[in-house]
Parts: C-alpha cells; sequence; structure tokens
C-alpha cells in the first residue's frame, strides 16, 4: 500500500483517488502523524499545501526514516519541502505560476516519464518557486514559466514534481502517477473490488465469528453495500432494522423493503411514522426539526435493538471521506473526525462494539464494491437523500398533509428524471415545498395553493454544487403534470442557485 502524506491541500483527496483508480490501494495520514507501521507502506507521496516553506507556519516533520528508504514522490509543496530542507532553495515567484503549462524535458528518466510526450499539460498552483534544487538533486523537466518543475534526488528513488499530477488538467497525470507507483515503486495493481469483497468478508469472519451484529439500514447505497458484505460474511447473524420516519419518499419504504428482501437480508422494517410526526408537530425551526429526527431515530433503533438477545456489534456503513483526519491550514491536526456519537446521552446501542467494513472506501469505490456483488444498479445508482428527508423539504412546521403533497410532487420529478434518461446526469434532485400561497385560476376557478420548487444539482461530493441545465420541455411537461395531479399545487419554480452561496437543501 502507499503512504499519502496530508500537508493539506485541497487536492489531496484527489491524490488518493488515482493512486485507487490504478487498483492501488493507499492511505491519507497527517503529516505530523506519520503511522508507527510505515514498514507496510510501499512507497510515500508527499501532497501539497496551502502553507509556503517559508512561512511562519512551517510543516516540517522529520523524514528521516522514510526519505531514501522507500520510493517518495513529492508533489507541490512536497518538491518544495524537499529542496528547501535539503540543500536548496524556494523563494516567492515572480511570474504568475497557476494554471495550465507545458513540460519540457530537461533529461531521459525512462521509468519516470514513460508514455509522456514533450509538451504534456500540467496543472500548477503555487506562489513559491524552487529556485535552487537540493543536494543530489538533477532537474527532469520544467515548463516555459517554471524551471524546476520535476527532479530527481541521484542515488535515491525519490521524485519531485512542481505541479499536480491528481488533478485531471494534467491530462497524463495519471500515467506519471502509474510509472512511478509501478515501474519505480513496484507496487502491484491487485486491489479489485473483487479482491476488496474477498479480503474484507475473510476479515470479518475472522472478527465476528459467531456474534450478532445490528445495522440501520437507511435505503442509502453505504448502509446497503455494508449490509451485503456482513451477510457474505455472517448470515442470519446480521440483524437490520430499516426505520420508517414518515419522512421519506413515496412508497420508499415498501418498496426498498421489498429489494432488501429480495437480497437475503434479514431485515426488518419498522414503521414509526407516527412517532416522528407527532414529535415534530409544530416544530418549524430547521436545526430544531433536525435534532428531533436523530434523537427519535436514535430511540426507535434503540428500542429495536434492545429486542435482539445478544447483540454484540453495531455496523455502520462509514465511508472514507467521513473518516479523514485534515489537516488545518496553521499545521496543527484538526482531528475531526466525524463522530457519530455526539449525542447527549449515549443510548444502548452506542455501547456495542462498532464494525464499518466501507471505512477505507470512498463513494465510487462503494458502488463499484456493489456492482461487484451483483447488487442491483438502481440501487447503487440512486441520489443522495439526507436523514431527516422531506422535513427538511417542508420549509417550516410538518403536517401529514404537507408530507403527502411533497411526496406527489417529488415522485412526479424523480419518475419523469428517470424517463427522460436524466436521473443518472444528475447528481442529486429533489422537491421543495415552499411556506407561500399564491393566486391562481384553474377553469373557471380562482384558487390560492402552494408553491413548489424543483432542484436538481450537479455534484462530485456535495461540497459544492451547481444546478443542472434541464431542458426546457422536460420543465414544461414536469410542472404540467404536478400542477394537473397534485391536489393544492398551482405553481411550480426552478431552482437556479449554485452552492456556494446558496446550499444543496432549503433548510
Ligand atoms: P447542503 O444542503 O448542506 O447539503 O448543501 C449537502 C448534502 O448533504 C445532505 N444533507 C444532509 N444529510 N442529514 C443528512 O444525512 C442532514 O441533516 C443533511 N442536510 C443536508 C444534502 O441532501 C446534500 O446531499
Amino acid at each position: 500500500k502507499v503512504l499519502i502524506l496530508d500537508f493539506g491541500s485541497q487536492y489531496t483527496q484527489l491524490i488518493a483517488r488515482r493512486v485507487r483508480e490504478l487498483n492501488i490501494y493507499c492511505e491519507i495520514h497527517p503529516f505530523n502523524k506519520i503511522p508507527s507501521d510505515s514498514d507496510s507502506f510501499k512507497a510515500v507521496v508527499l501532497s501539497g499545501s496551502p502553507n509556503s516553506v517559508r512561512g511562519e507556519e512551517v510543516l516540517h516533520p522529520d523524514l528521516s526514516n522514510i526519505r531514501g528508504k522507500k520510493p517518495m514522490l513529492a508533489v507541490c509543496y512536497g518538491a518544495q519541502y524537499l529542496a528547501h530542507f535539503s540543500g536548496g532553495e524556494v523563494a516567492e515567484s515572480n511570474t504568475r505560476e497557476y494554471g495550465r503549462a507545458n513540460l519540457g524535458f530537461v533529461k531521459e528518466d525512462e521509468a519516470f516519464f514513460e508514455n509522456i510526450s514533450e509538451g504534456s499539460q500540467v496543472w500548477m498552483s503555487h506562489s513559491d518557486t524552487i529556485k535552487k534544487l537540493p543536494t543530489g538533486g538533477t532537474l527532469l523537466a520544467s515548463t516555459a514559466d517554471v524551471e524546476n518543475a520535476a527532479y530527481k534526488i541521484e542515488g535515491e528513488d525519490t521524485y519531485a514534481i512542481q505541479f499536480h499530477p491528481e488533478v485531471y488538467h494534467t491530462t497524463d497525470g495519471k500515467q506519471l502517477l502509474e510509472n512511478f507507483l509501478v515501474r519505480i515503486a513496484r507496487l502491484n495493481q491487485d486491489w479489485t473490488p473483487n479482491a476488496f469483497v474477498d479480503e474484507t468478508v475473510d476479515v470479518l469472519k475472522a472478527q465476528l465469528g459467531n456474534d450478532k451484529v445490528v445495522l440501520g439500514l437507511s435505503g442509502g447505497v453505504d448502509s446497503s453495500v455494508a449490509a451485503m458484505l456482513l451477510h457474505k460474511a455472517i448470515g442470519e447473524n446480521l440483524y437490520c432494522i430499516f426505520v420508517n420516519n414518515g419522512l421519506l419518499r413515496k412508497n420508499e419504504f415498501t418498496d426498498v423493503l421489498k429489494q432488501y428482501e429480495g437480497m437475503g437480508l434479514n431485515v426488518k422494517g419498522v414503521d414509526a411514522s407516527a412517532r416522528f410526526l407527532e414529535a415534530l408537530a409544530g416544530k418549524s425551526d430547521p436545526e430544531e426539526k433536525r435534532k428531533t429526527i436523530g434523537a427519535m431515530f436514535i430511540e426507535v433503533f434503540d428500542d429495536e435493538a434492545h429486542l435482539i438477545k445478544d447483540v454484540k456489534w453495531l455496523a455502520q456503513g462509514t465511508i472514507y471521506p467521513d473518516v479523514i483526519e485534515s489537516v488545518s491550514a496553521t499545521g496543527g491536526p484538526s482531528a475531526t473526525i466525524k463522530s457519530h456519537h455526539n449525542v447527549g446521552g449515549l443510548p444502548d446501542f452506542m455501547k456495542l462494539k462498532v464494525v464499518e467494513p466501507l471505512k477505507a472506501l470512498f463513494k465510487d469505490e462503494v458502488r463499484r464494491v456493489g456492482a461487484s456483488m451483483n447488487m442491483d444498479k438502481g440501487l447503487l445508482g440512486r441520489h443522495p437523500f439526507p436523514g431527516p428527508g422531506l422535513a427538511i423539504r417542508i420549509l417550516g412546521d410538518l403536517t401529514p398533509e404537507k408530507v403527502r403533497i411533497l411526496q406527489e410532487v417529488d415522485a412526479v420529478f424523480i419518475n419523469n428524471l428517470r424517463s427522460w434518461n436524466l436521473y443518472d446526469k444528475v447528481w442529486q434532485a429533489g422537491a421543495i415545498l415552499l411556506p407561500v400561497n399564491s393566486v391562481g385560476v384553474m377553469g373557471d376557478e380562482r384558487t390560492y395553493e402552494k408553491c413548489v420548487a424543483l432542484r436538481a444539482v450537479e455534484s462530485t461530493d456535495g461540497m459544492t454544487a451547481d444546478w443542472v441545465n434541464l431542458p426546457y420541455e422536460f420543465l414544461q411537461k414536469t410542472s404540467n403534470e404536478i400542477i394537473n395531479k397534485v391536489k393544492g399545487v398551482n405553481r411550480v419554480v426552478y431552482d437556479i442557485s449554485s452552492k456556494p452561496p446558496a446550499t444543496i437543501e432549503w433548510e
């Protein structure tokens, strides 16, 4: 496996994704927390950073146990770091070094530049520049503005590049990573979804033995794939609970429950809609709604978990982005592993031992693992859906009638996206029930009814998002269908705000 030392660059996760795309396993660790089992890593990548090696907050780890002993690829800040502290020189750059540039080779390096041709486009993003290479450094490539764009250290498998191989604008970036990892570091490209499934099932079997495990299914991709892996490992000892909070999409509870049963899962559907809606009655503040739903979920789940005798483990569908500790710009590890346990007064099921079979995977890898277990494409391709469900898409307070209206509107929108083959082109879509009535006319009647907003966004991780340019004909047809079919709605609008400054959800 590969160790990626994170100096806080916004691109660090992208490095990990590219490495994984090469079917090589890697882990990200903060620069100041080098794992004690560093021998198990066959190669090291140093990431970029928002910091400067000349600044006040220099991120300065001791690499003496690694440098020269293992193949190392230093990217951007990493390259400057190696230069600055090993006999070279880094200074503020006086030309613009941001954006596209083209590589000019200075010295042949067959392995490092294999299948990459002169003039290949690379992406630069830095404000300092390397003025002088470190001791033992040999220049490999330059661009028009950056003389020291790539170098190696003689006598070591240490390579450094000023550009970012992990971003798509670096046309041969993946090839370069492959050259370094496969040709120079001699890693095997054997980390595939099938291999992951086999290995994980073996580990789970050994770890869980005959113990009973409880897992909360949400209908989403992560919990479903986690359940399938555990099912393969321990079969009937996996007890799945699927809670209907009354805020799911139309027919979702029954449809998904059937689907889970079809997959052979030992699943219990718990319809707690009434409990949730009762607890939410009269609450209109978004955070209060979220808290109420979170607390109620724990209550319901805890009750159910108690019905299972001698359960020892709680399984969760936590994925890698939830786990990665990122480094703050000031150099201290911000150490924010997202906590699932930050609720006041730990309920009993939180005292169970936790098993998280997906915690090394990115979202797209979870989907690939699911596909390799022949899971349903529709289930694996589902849009993200928030835990509080329709509650945060009904602005203001909730009533059963409002939930019904929004379920109908949402169903028309989502079904049309499917029938127009747009569903898979959109990252997330849904409808929002606005707390306004507006005047309309239907037949000879004046109406004074609800307005709904439709929202469809493109995104990769939900952190940023853009509204989708859906065809006018689609919007026209969907709007007509909603107003004609859903009683209580006489106006449809389309949300054309991006995130930031808006968010995906309205609450
Ligand atoms: P925002 O609205 O913050 O949403 O742009 C980003 C992504 O997160 C989802 N989301 C939630 N998911 N509980 C969840 O499980 C929540 O309270 C919650 N709020 C937002 C949202 O659907 C989008 O995918």
